[in-house]
């Protein structure tokens, strides 16, 4: 117990001297320090080491806090420092001198500058922006085949008045570029701009910065940056000249990897055949480019493929949308063909059994083939025969028929021979 409280009496005497200022070893702060924007979402921290520090053995740093638009904190034994922020709410840093190896000296105070809110209230700017990037390819500019352009579209603020036009730019590296073709809406107000080409690197792993500004007679338009990551902007095109064919009891699935500028070990992909016989999708994910499947079965089956950078080449982002569907495996005509040919069949089969029945109700099987043949009788005498029943019965009128008929291509077999 007693080594206990001996202990902790120790431990604040250590922390009391440790707070304790010192004159000798606190260090002096850094002057002159500015900030600066240098470009689209992009200022420029600089400060000076304080001229009347002692120059002692002692190694010195800085400690860097950024208070807006986010708090952060690093050390840096450089005098400058750059940073890219959205600068719509303002930025403010302060700065302080540290020792850099580990030394007991004291931190020196803070020094601190501020680039103010540009004016205007939040409700003029814009609202709801999206960018997507696509990649295109200019087999006309062989330096760089692969052209990026960047579409984005955003909403007017609800507190902008009727006569506000919006400035739309972009800024990739040290490019910055204002938009050329923008869409307007009824008003003619700028609420999307298309970017045919830009200083984009699909492959490069900055940050998108864009700039919304804007003007009016009535009002201070408050401007909006933003930053982008181009991993989750990045509309990857899908898959190209997809294949698909059935050998034997094997699908096999063939395609080549997107119009992009990652090479071809970047991609994962996700094959989706539709079984239009059993109605029943699979789903396969993969990197390489063929996929072979057992078709355990007679189907037309329809494919379709997708794409995504993989995490092997950077950040996982979106999936292309689907490739364009192929078709493979029994098309639906041949069914159709086997059941036409079933329903003629059984219509023939059907118009014989009524023909027979017919002819069975008529007793036309035994006219046509009599048995033994008819004595000639003629009309007249036949006409004596039947005629007490003509009146009653309409088989007899057949008969009558029937009989001429029959005389009728004796006589026509007779003026033959
Ligand atoms: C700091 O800036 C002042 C003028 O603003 C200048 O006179 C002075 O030389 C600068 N200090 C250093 C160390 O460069
Ligand atoms: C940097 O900003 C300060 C004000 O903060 C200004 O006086 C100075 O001229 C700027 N320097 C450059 C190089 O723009
Ligand atoms: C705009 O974004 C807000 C939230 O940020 C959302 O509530 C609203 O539905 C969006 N408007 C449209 C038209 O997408
Ligand atoms: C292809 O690149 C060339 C040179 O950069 C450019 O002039 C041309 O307009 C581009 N073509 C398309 C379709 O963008
Ligand atoms: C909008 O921003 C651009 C780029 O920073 C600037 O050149 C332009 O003057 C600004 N326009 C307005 C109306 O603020
Ligand atoms: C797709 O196939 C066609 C012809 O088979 C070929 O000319 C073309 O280069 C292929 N596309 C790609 C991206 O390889």
């Amino acid at each position: 117990m007693a080594s206990a409280s001996l202990i902790l009496l120790w431990a604040v005497v250590i922390l009391r001297a440790d707070s304790l200022p010192d004159k000798k070893s606190l260090l002096l702060p850094p002057t002159n320090f500015t900030i600066n924007v240098t470009g689209l979402a992009q200022v420029l921290l600089r400060w000076e080491p304080n001229p009347h520090q002692e120059p002692g053995n002692v190694e010195l740093g800085y400690r860097v806090r950024i208070n807006a638009p986010q708090e952060e904190d690093y050390e840096t034994r450089n005098t400058e420092s750059k940073r890219v922020t959205v600068l719509h709410q303002g930025f403010s840093a302060s700065v302080q001198t540290i020792p850099w190896d580990g030394h007991s000296l004291l931190a020196s105070n803070w020094v601190s500058a501020e680039l103010k809110a540009p004016p205007g209230s939040p409700g003029t700017s814009i609202v709801n922006l999206t960018c997507t990037t696509t990649t295109m390819l200019n087999n006309s500019n062989p330096s760089r085949p692969y052209q990026v352009s960047l579409y984005c579209t955003w909403l007017v603020g609800k507190d902008a008045p009727e006569d506000t036009q919006y400035f739309f730019y972009y800024r990739y590296g040290s490019s910055t570029e204002e938009c050329q073709e923008y869409r307007k809406d009824t008003l003619k107000r700028n609420i999307a701009c298309w970017f045919p080409r830009t200083f984009i690197r699909s492959r490069g792993s900055d940050l998108l910065a864009v700039h919304a500004n804007g003007s009016s007679q009535r009002a201070a338009i408050k401007p909006l940056d933003q930053l982008f990551a181009l991993h989750a902007i990045d509309r990857i095109n899908p898959p190209v000249n997809v294949t698909a064919e059935i050998e034997g009891n094997y699908l096999s699935i063939q395609w080549e990897k997107p119009i992009s500028a990652f090479p071809i070990h970047c991609f994962e992909y996700e094959v989706k055949i539709y079984n239009a016989r059993k109605n029943y999708f699979q789903t396969e994910k993969m990197t390489t480019n063929t996929f072979i499947s057992i078709t355990d079965d007679i189907s037309k089956y329809s494919i379709q493929v997708r794409a995504a950078v993989s995490s092997v080449c950077r950040q996982t982002g979106l999936w292309s949308e689907w490739s364009q569907t192929v078709y493979v495996g029994n098309d639906d005509q041949k069914p159709s063909t086997e059941w036409f040919l079933i329903v003629l069949v059984a219509t023939i089969c059907f118009i014989l059994l009524i023909f027979t029945l017919i002819c069975k109700i008529g007793h036309l099987w035994a006219r046509l083939f009599p048995p033994v043949p008819a004595p000639k009788n003629s009309l007249k005498d036949f006409l004596v025969i039947v005629s007490p029943e003509k009146t009653v019965s309409s088989e007899t009128e057949i008969e009558v028929i029937s009989y001429v008929e029959e005389s009728g291509l004796e006589t026509l077999e007779d003026s033959v021979f």
